[in-house]
Formats: structure tokens, C-alpha cells, sequence
């Protein structure tokens, strides 16, 4: 069977999980990495007997088909366009980019190019969401109405060796995590076509407590606490809250939908995996649902395979460059609805990838 050659840019916390779960997908074959920090890449090519690159010998290398975009935040939309200028598909972390204006740069250089832009997260692929998906077209609730989210944390300068990207411009919990609650909604739910919200920066310095770093600390420079309202194209409404800000932890859900005859309890949308709760209008209790798909083990990669499965059979890929900018134009206009007071009407919109099939064989 044909693979594609992967060359990955980014060696941190984040790669292992690249490195680990791409050799067991059908057309992946990650042959090289590179990073800014040299001995990083190393580091990871003698640990997966692949070839550590210079970062031009990385552009360069004609035998590389995708890179595999893992650097922080702010660098994504430079590593996304050298690889494209390079003739390179891209497959990235998530966010597309920590603006717009970059991420439309990213969008039209691929298509002059004629090549491939796959985001993360591909989470909505997992049995969790593509099982919630069936549910939602098969009609067990009825037509969604209405959604919560809520991603509340205390922050990731405790387990993260190096947390500063989180505080800066570009990521904070709405551009870290809302990707994954935004991608799972629109999965379900369809686009968005206004939003508004108060965000907030509650600490202006957070004290990293890991055990690399203990004591260093942070000066933050992005809201810390966006709370917001998504009013859907179905006409669905929805509120969203993502924060760094509970530091007592929170009894909310992940995510709900409330449809016209039943309501779903989705799972973690930063998860592949179950468990999925339905409650039926005139039902008592909440029931436990089966999982019809599979992919449930943390199966990162999956979306770039599902790309690197679509450019060599000529279909579109899932984790398309579309639904990723609609999800940046998205936080960004939450942002911009908090700085100016006025709702923000989306420009952009998207298509609801479509579902993976139920027998898929599972990767781990
Ligand atoms: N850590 C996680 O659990 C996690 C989970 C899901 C997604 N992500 C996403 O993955 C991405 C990377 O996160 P991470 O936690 O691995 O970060 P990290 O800081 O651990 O690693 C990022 C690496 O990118 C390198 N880098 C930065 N700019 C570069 C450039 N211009 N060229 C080449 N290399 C460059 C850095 O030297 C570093 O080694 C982020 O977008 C993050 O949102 C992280």
C-alpha cells in the first residue's frame, strides 16, 4: 500500500504521541524531525530511528510529501506557509493560527499551490464524537436546539514543562482548548454565524508549579476566563466558557445538547473515547450509550492518515483548512465581541465533515 513521507517540525511535549500512534496507520510513514532547538530533534530521532533534520534540510528534502506542523501556537502559520512555498502538504496542531489574517494567508497559498492544509484536533474523529454525530442524524434527540460547553481548568503550569505559550496572544484557554470544543460542536451542530462574549484576564502572572520549573513565572497577556454565546446557522444557540481561571474545580459538563425530544451528554471533546448519556423527553433517567464507532485509545494522527488517505485516493480530507479557520474566526470574533460590546458576525462558514464508517478498523 502507498504512504506518504512525514517529516515533523516541532519536537516537544506534544510529538511523542505523533511518533508513537503514526507507525501503526496505513499511509503514514514518518521518515524525519526538526526543530528550532537541535538537540531536541535528535533527542527524538535516535528514540524513533528516524533522521533528525536541519530546519532547511527539512523544506528542502523532496522525498518529504507532509510536514507535521507541531511547533507552539505563534509559529504556526510561518512553518505552515515555508513547508507549503516548499511544495509540501501540511498537517498542524491546532490553532490554524493565532490570527486571521495569517490564517488566510495559509488558506490562499495553499490553494494557489494546489496542496493539502489538515488542522487538528482530530478528536472528532474518536468513537465519542462520530458515535454522538449517528445519534444526532439518526434523530434520538430530535433537532438540537440549544448546547453548553464548558472547559474549565486551572491551567497548565502544572504539569506543562514549558507553559509560557499558553499566557501569550494566540492561545490562552479560548485558543488552546476551545479548537476542541468548537471542532466537536460544529461536528454536531453545524456552523456558527454570530458570537458574543466578556473575557477577562484574571491574574496578571501565573507561578508555574512543575517540577522542571517550579517557582518561574509568567507574565500573562491573553484573557484567562472568555465566556460566550454561539448563535449556530441551524439557529441552535449555544454557550461556551473556556477558563484557566477554576482553581477549585467545577461539577460541569463538558459538553450538552438539548434537542426538540431528548438530550445528549457528549464526552470530553479533548478525548476519543465514550462515555455518551441520553436522556430521552419522557424518560426518567439518563442511558448509557453503546459506541457504534472506534478509534477510542488516544488516537492522535488520525486526521492527518485520513488526509494522507485523501490526497493519494483524490477525496477531501476531514480535518479540512475550512472548518479550521471558521473555528479561528470563531474565538477570534469571541475576542473582538468582548473588546468592542457588539456581536460578531462570522464571515466564513463550512461543511460538517462527513462521518467515518462505523466498522473503521481502530488504531492505537
Ligand atoms: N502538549 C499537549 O498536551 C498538547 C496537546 C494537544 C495539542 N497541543 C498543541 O501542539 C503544539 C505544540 O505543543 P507542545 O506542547 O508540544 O509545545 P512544546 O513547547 O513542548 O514544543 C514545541 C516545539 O516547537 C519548537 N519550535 C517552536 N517554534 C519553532 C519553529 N519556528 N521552527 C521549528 N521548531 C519550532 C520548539 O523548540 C519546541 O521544541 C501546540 O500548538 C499545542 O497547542 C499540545
Amino acid at each position: 500500500m502507498k504512504k506518504l513521507n512525514v517529516g515533523i517540525i516541532g519536537c516537544g511535549n506534544i510529538s511523542d504521541i505523533y511518533l508513537k500512534n503514526c507507525p501503526n496507520y496505513e499511509y503514514l510513514n514518518v521518515i524525519a524531525c526538526s526543530d528550532l532547538d537541535r538537540e531536541k530533534a535528535i533527542e527524538k530521532a535516535k528514540e524513533y530511528r528516524i533522521s533528525a533534520l536541519k530546519l532547511d534540510e527539512m523544506y528542502a528534502d523532496k522525498s518529504i510529501d507532509i510536514i507535521l506542523n507541531l511547533t507552539i501556537p505563534s509559529a504556526h502559520a510561518e512553518v505552515s506557509l515555508k513547508a507549503l512555498q516548499s511544495g509540501k502538504h501540511v498537517y498542524l496542531e491546532k490553532p490554524l493560527s493565532i490570527s486571521l489574517e495569517d490564517a488566510k494567508k495559509v488558506i490562499e497559498m495553499a490553494n494557489e499551490k494546489k496542496l493539502r492544509v489538515g488542522v487538528a484536533p482530530d478528536t472528532f474523529l474518536g468513537g465519542g464524537i462520530q458515535t454522538c454525530k449517528t445519534l444526532i442524524e439518526t434523530g434520538e434527540i430530535g433537532k438540537p436546539i440549544a448546547a453548553t460547553a464548558f472547559m474549565m481548568s486551572q491551567g497548565p503550569e502544572g504539569w506543562h514543562p514549558n507553559p509560557d505559550f499558553f499566557y501569550q496572544e494566540g492561545a490562552g484557554p479560548l485558543f488552546d482548548m476551545g479548537p476542541y470544543y468548537l471542532t466537536a460542536l460544529i461536528n454536531l451542530i453545524g456552523p456558527v454565524k454570530r458570537v458574543t462574549s466578556s473575557a477577562q484576564m484574571s491574574l496578571a502572572e501565573r507561578t508555574i508549579t512543575n517540577d522542571v520549573r517550579n517557582g518561574d513565572k509568567i507574565r500573562v497577556n491573553t484573557p484567562t476566563h472568555v465566556a460566550g454565546i454561539l448563535d449556530f446557522e441551524s439557529g441552535a444557540v449555544g454557550t461556551l466558557i473556556t477558563s484557566f481561571d477554576i482553581f477549585g474545580g467545577s461539577t460541569l459538563p463538558r459538553i450538552e445538547i438539548y434537542g426538540t425530544q431528548g438530550s445528549m451528554l457528549v464526552p470530553d471533546p479533548n478525548t476519543f473515547d465514550g462515555p455518551i448519556q441520553i436522556k430521552k423527553a419522557r424518560n426518567e433517567s439518563w442511558e448509557e450509550v453503546t459506541l457504534t464507532h472506534g478509534n477510542t485509545a488516544n488516537s492522535r494522527g488520525i486526521g492527518l492518515n485520513d488526509m494522507a488517505a485523501a490526497i493519494l485516493n483524490g477525496e477531501e480530507h476531514r480535518a479540512s483548512k475550512e472548518m479550521a479557520y471558521h473555528v479561528v474566526e470563531i474565538m477570534q470574533g469571541m475576542l473582538t465581541s468582548s473588546k468592542t460590546q457588539q456581536h460578531y458576525k462570522l464571515t466564513s462558514t463550512c461543511t460538517i465533515p462527513k462521518s467515518l464508517p462505523s466498522k473503521r478498523s481502530e488504531c492505537s
